[in-house]
């Protein structure tokens, strides 16, 4: 469990971001897996947003899941409107945690305008099969809803898939920026960046990184172009549709996200993960050396065992760390399984330009090598030479594990 953090009560809140704005996060919690994959222990939070103006718009909505829909209705209630006084629903994006409970909503809302990009107007015919009450917008398009409350459309692609726009509020400077911002975790009764304790911070902090590299990072170059494209706007607040609002240091999470892009380029940080797994613990002892080693140097490392672990931890540190240690034993004349499945995973969301040792012994015959170097192709990581040895580590072979990891933690040390 991450310290300093609590999940508070199961409540949903609305939130005033300013006259005409308001927020509702429904909370999320779930031992379900998000996106069928990545455990989500403290939840998640879907946010959607009302903005008044002589009309109403909803921005973005939720998935049926556990009572987010329930949540939402009260939250409603509690805005003195029913769902039928919503004028426009406007889909930043399609992806179901924002749009599973759409055809519910039109149900109770016939006469609602549904507005995405073209691609998400696409989706929203593939996916639920409505085709009336549509409007494709272009990227700077505007909607005026009157009394001086104006949106504005800008497509920002692949942050996350392919139909992805963000909408600003001109009178508040409000960027409702649906995934790009986002972060696991449920909020609780808190909302805005202000209300969040240091260590709570320091909780987001986490699970934005996790969040992003699970989901986000294999779109980093977009991610880089969409903030640039939103340089021109007046960025007072920053309302993605999961975690915490940004009012008091919108920049803040703007900079984050430009630093976890960063990191898809490769090296990252200075630091190493270390990943293993073991049978019968001979390549444990040899990781115990390579330990050692990195200590002398004092580069900060992080230890992740699989399969014991879930890849969406390891993903997390490995995206950010420069360094990675890979720890596995010869499993029938190749890689440990798990290992297998977390480089799997590394090839799929791009995780380049790290520097990596990889060790283990073997029983009989080797066989992790040829598997591992055909796993990692087209990785483009510095590879330092490996180390494998038969069965128990000898005297020799540790002190050589311990060189290695001395040898590693100075590269980290000195990249630049
Ligand atoms: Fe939160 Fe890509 O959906």
């Amino acid at each position: 469990m991450v310290e300093g953090y609590s999940f508070g009560e199961h409540i949903m809140s609305v939130h005033v971001i300013s006259d005409a704005v308001f927020y509702i996060h429904t909370d999320i919690h779930t031992t379900e897996l998000f996106e069928g994959i990545w455990p989500i222990p403290y939840g998640v939070s879907l946010n959607t947003y009302v903005v008044k103006g002589e009309k109403i718009a909803l921005i973005d909505l939720v998935r049926d899941w556990v009572d987010a829909p329930k949540q939402l209705e009260k939250a409603f209630a509690s805005l003195g409107i029913g769902f039928d006084a919503v004028d426009y629903l406007i889909l930043n994006h399609l992806e179901p945690d924002h749009t599973g409970w759409l055809k519910k909503f039109r149900e109770r809302n016939p006469r609602v305008e549904i507005i995405s990009t073209l691609k998400g107007i696409n989706l929203v015919k593939s996916f639920f099969k409505i085709d009336t009450g549509l409007r494709a917008v272009k990227d700077g398009e505007t909607l005026d809803l009157g009394k001086g409350k104006m949106l504005t459309f800008v497509e920002t692609p692949n942050i996350h898939w392919p139909e992805t726009m963000v909408t600003w509020e001109a009178a508040s400077g409000t960027l409702f920026s649906c995934d790009a911002f986002g972060s696991f975790g449920v909020l609780g009764s808190k909302g805005f960046d202000d209300e969040f304790t240091e260590e709570e911070h320091a909780f987001f902090e986490k699970e934005s990184l996790r969040y992003y590299a699970n989901i986000v990072s294999s779109f980093s170059g977009f991610v880089e172009r969409g903030i640039k494209k939103l340089a021109g706007l007046e960025i007072k607040c920053v309302a993605p549709s999961h975690g915490m609002v940004w009012r008091k240091k919108p920049h803040t999470i703007i900079e984050r996200y430009l630093r976890y892009a960063s990191y898809a380029k490769g090296p990252g940080e200075k630091e190493i993960t270390l990943i293993w797994g073991s049978m019968y613990g001979n390549t444990k002892q040899g990781l115990d050396a390579v330990i050692r080693g990195i200590e002398q140097e004092e580069v900060p490392y992080s230890i992740h065992r699989v399969p014991d672990e879930d890849v969406s931890y390891i993903l997390q540190d490995a995206y950010k760390n420069s360094g990675l240690v890979l720890a596995m034993p010869t499993y029938e004349y190749a890689m440990f399984p798990p290992m297998a499945w977390v480089l799997d995973i590394f090839r799929r969301k791009h995780i380049t330009g790290k520097t990596v040792l990889r060790i283990g012994s073997w029983g009989w015959v080797g066989g992790a090598k040829k598997d591992y170097e055909q796993a990692i192709e087209g990785l483009k990581w510095n590879n330092l030479e490996s180390l494998e040895w038969a069965g128990v580590p000898s005297e020799e072979d540790l002190a050589a594990l311990e060189a290695r990891g001395r040898d590693l933690a100075r590269i980290i040390k000195e990249q630049v």
